[in-house]
């Protein structure tokens, strides 16, 4: 059997009758009186916006796998739901757009977690003047039930937590999240992928699935589950190397290259020939026409990118024309578009 790390082989020790999602709520009891750092890091950077000051201890308590705090997302004070709280950082970074009593709702089902998060906000508006602990509204609840009206909220997040979820719960979450977002409203969310395959034996392993090693799903999968949700658009902002699972450390015949992404789904309708999802492809058409007009309503002028979907990108390839460039994914989708 190959070797675990250390952290992950106590994990791996819980008693075998407990569901993953006890497990998983265990191990963040644990992370929750612990700090436990580096248990999701990654290359993301930690939002440094003028008079914020994150305090040390959200920063050890960073669990995610990227961010889901995006100026674009955050204008006209929105109403935020942000499940799986955490140490309470991107509670604090969302708090600082919306800065009105409870319009920023974090739930957790971990008592330990929400306690431990309050305490931190409480450092927080200790070190940041314009911070009132009033703007974040703490509730207990479950990402798969959550205690939220429908149609309530103009952003959800979660970072790193649905990734653990197995493919049913992950229907239950993300139907959860369409629920409570009004019209237009965005989910924004954070996971690891991968495009490796991950054998049973560690995807069944509850301790590495709540650790965010072995539940990935690929990113196709990943975009399927939320579009399958009925979000009509969905836009890949990062996707950046996350972890590797080898032979050695873990029980693989394989290497497992995660990597992590950065989501929006946009709860608009659903386009009557599918999803559109954007990963950063771009037309450029280069003819000696005034411009090139696909009658679908893309309009190109020579020589400039145009963002589209990867719908309208296997539409255009499919014209077989050699005056048009439709670029690779470049997994970096950072707004303007086609449809
Ligand atoms: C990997 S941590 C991510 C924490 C935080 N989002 C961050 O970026 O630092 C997962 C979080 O989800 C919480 N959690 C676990 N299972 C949950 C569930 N079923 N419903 C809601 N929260 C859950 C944990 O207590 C923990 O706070």
């Amino acid at each position: 059997m190959a070797v675990l790390r250390e952290r992950d082989q106590a994990v791996a020790e819980q008693p075998s009758n407990m569901s993953y999602l006890d497990t998983t709520a265990d191990v963040y009891k644990e992370a929750a009186l612990t700090p436990d750092v580096g248990l999701c890091c990654t290359t993301t950077p930690v939002w440094a916006f003028p008079g914020l000051e994150v305090p040390e201890i959200m920063l050890q308590m960073n669990y995610g796998c990227g961010s889901t705090v995006h100026l674009r997302d955050l204008t006209n004070e929105p109403r935020v739901l942000y499940v799986g709280v955490g140490g309470g950082m991107e509670l604090l970074q969302f708090s600082y757009f919306s800065r009105n009593s409870g319009s920023i709702i974090g739930v957790d089902v971990v008592d330990e977690m929400l306690k431990s998060c309050q305490q931190n906000l409480a450092i927080a508006a200790s070190q940041n003047d314009w911070f009132d602990t009033e703007f974040v509204d703490l509730r207990k609840g479950n990402a798969l039930d959550l205690p939220l009206e429908d149609a309530s909220v103009d952003v959800a997040a979660q970072n790193c937590l649905f990734n653990i979820f197995e493919k049913d719960d992950l229907k239950k979450a993300l139907a959860e999240m369409y629920r409570v977002l009004k019209p237009y409203g965005r989910l924004v969310l954070s996971d690891p992928v991968t495009e490796d395959p991950i054998p049973d034996k560690l995807r069944n392993d509850e301790g590495l699935r709540a650790l965010c090693l072995s539940g990935s799903l690929s990113l196709e999968e990943y975009i399927e589950m939320i579009t399958e949700a009925g979000f009509g658009t969905v836009e890949i902002r990062a996707k950046r190397p996350y972890r590797v699972l080898d032979p050695e450390h873990y029980d693989t015949d394989q290497l497992i290259y995660l990597e992590s992404v950065e989501v929006c789904a946009i709860k608009d309708p659903m386009p009557a020939d599918g999803p559109c999802v954007f990963t950063g492809k771009n037309a450029i058409y280069f003819g000696s026409e005034e411009f090139f007009d696909d009658g679908n309503g893309h309009v190109l002028m020579p020589n400039q990118p145009m963002a589209i979907c990867d719908k309208t990108a296997r539409s255009l390839s499919s014209l077989n024309r050699n005056d048009l460039y439709i670029s690779e994914s470049t997994y970096f989708y950072d707004g303007g578009g086609c449809c």
